[in-house]
């Protein structure tokens, strides 16, 4: 191939900036020409495409968010967006396209893949980590740690008033930023969409752990689980102790990147952009049980992925 493009779409995550520069700078050191486009899909149909060059992925593996710009975009999800996006790339002779985004991302770039043959490499950029075939999408790590770091501080002062503390945490239908944060924090419970949880006997559990001499309680509460200004307000009423709560809200979104964020993305962004080069299409790069893999793009957006269930029960036994 001789030109290939890059885009960031969805929800931004930390180390998304490190994935682009790493397909900038290896389509670059293979001789290829590599276009950035700007804000999503959005971009794409508003021909809001530039040639990069590796000054301009300088100064960016350290920030969170991402230079690209990204945005949702209702208009591609209609073939006649598709195309007009497609149109856009081919009149630069943009022979493929490496797509860093989330689920539904992903799912535009299956049907722009299907539709009108472009080669489509994906790359899981969200702090949801719900993208499936793989235990891991570049920004989990960073989000989780902005979340521990919240857990941590909230303890402080939960402690010292002997308050029961809720935690909202992103995540959209999945539960596994609210379970590793859950369980790296140390909550005593951790509210899923996943799992069906019983508000009463969580009350009685926690009233018991209060009799018993426990200063404080976190809860950590995954979005797609429920409100958790609602759980608060029903936690107090049905346990009679002095509840407050904290919705982290976008924080969780931004912010440096972790070493594992920083790493995975580079090796990702090598990965895609020496498979888009080489003719390869469809295809999602991941890492599995701490290896690369290959999922499929179809199966990867059609396939729900589920929470671990040792992640689950891990939060149970050591709480
Ligand atoms: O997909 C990432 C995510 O941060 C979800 O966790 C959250 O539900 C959603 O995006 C928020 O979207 P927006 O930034 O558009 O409000």
């Amino acid at each position: 191939k001789k030109a290939i493009a890059v885009m960031t779409s969805g929800g931004d995550s930390p180390g998304m900036n490190a994935a682009a520069r790493a397909v900038v700078r290896t389509a670059l050191y293979e001789g290829v020409k590599v276009y950035g486009i700007n804000n999503g899909y959005q971009g794409m149909l508003d021909d809001d495409i530039e040639e990069l060059t590796s000054r301009s992925v300088s100064d960016l593996i350290q920030r969170g968010g991402t230079f690209l710009g990204t945005a949702r975009c209702p208009e591609f999800k209609t073939p006649e967006g598709r195309r007009k996006g497609y149109e856009n790339l081919v009149k630069r002779g943009i022979e493929g396209l490496v797509i860093i985004g989330g689920d539904g991302s992903l799912t535009g770039g299956s049907l722009l893949s299907k539709e009108t043959g472009l080669p489509i490499v994906g790359l899981p950029g969200t702090i949801d980590n719900d993208v499936w075939g793989m235990d891991y999408t570049i920004g989990c790590d960073t989000a989780a740690n902005t979340i521990v770091d919240a857990i941590n501080k909230l303890r402080d002062t939960a402690s010292a008033h002997r308050r029961i503390m809720l935690v909202e945490v992103m995540g959209r239908n999945s539960g596994w930023l609210a379970m590793m944060s859950g369980i790296a924090g140390g909550a005593e419970f951790v509210l899923v969409p996943e799992v069906k949880f019983n508000i009463d006997t969580m009350c009685e559990e926690i009233k018991e752990m209060y009799d018993a001499g426990k200063r404080y309680s976190i809860i950590v509460v995954a979005e797609g689980a429920g409100s958790a200004i609602e759980i608060g307000k029903a936690v107090e009423e049905k346990t009679g102790i002095d509840t407050r709560v904290s919705v982290l809200g976008h924080i969780q979104r931004g912010g440096s990147p972790t070493v594992e964020d920083r790493m995975k993305a580079s090796m990702l962004g090598e990965k895609a952009a020496l498979a888009i080069i080489s003719g390869a299409s469809d295809v999602v790069f991941g890492f599995n049980e701490g290896k690369v893999v290959a999922v499929n793009l179809f199966e990867a957006v059609n396939n729900t992925k589920t929470l671990n269930p040792e992640l689950v029960r891990l939060a149970r036994v050591l709480a």
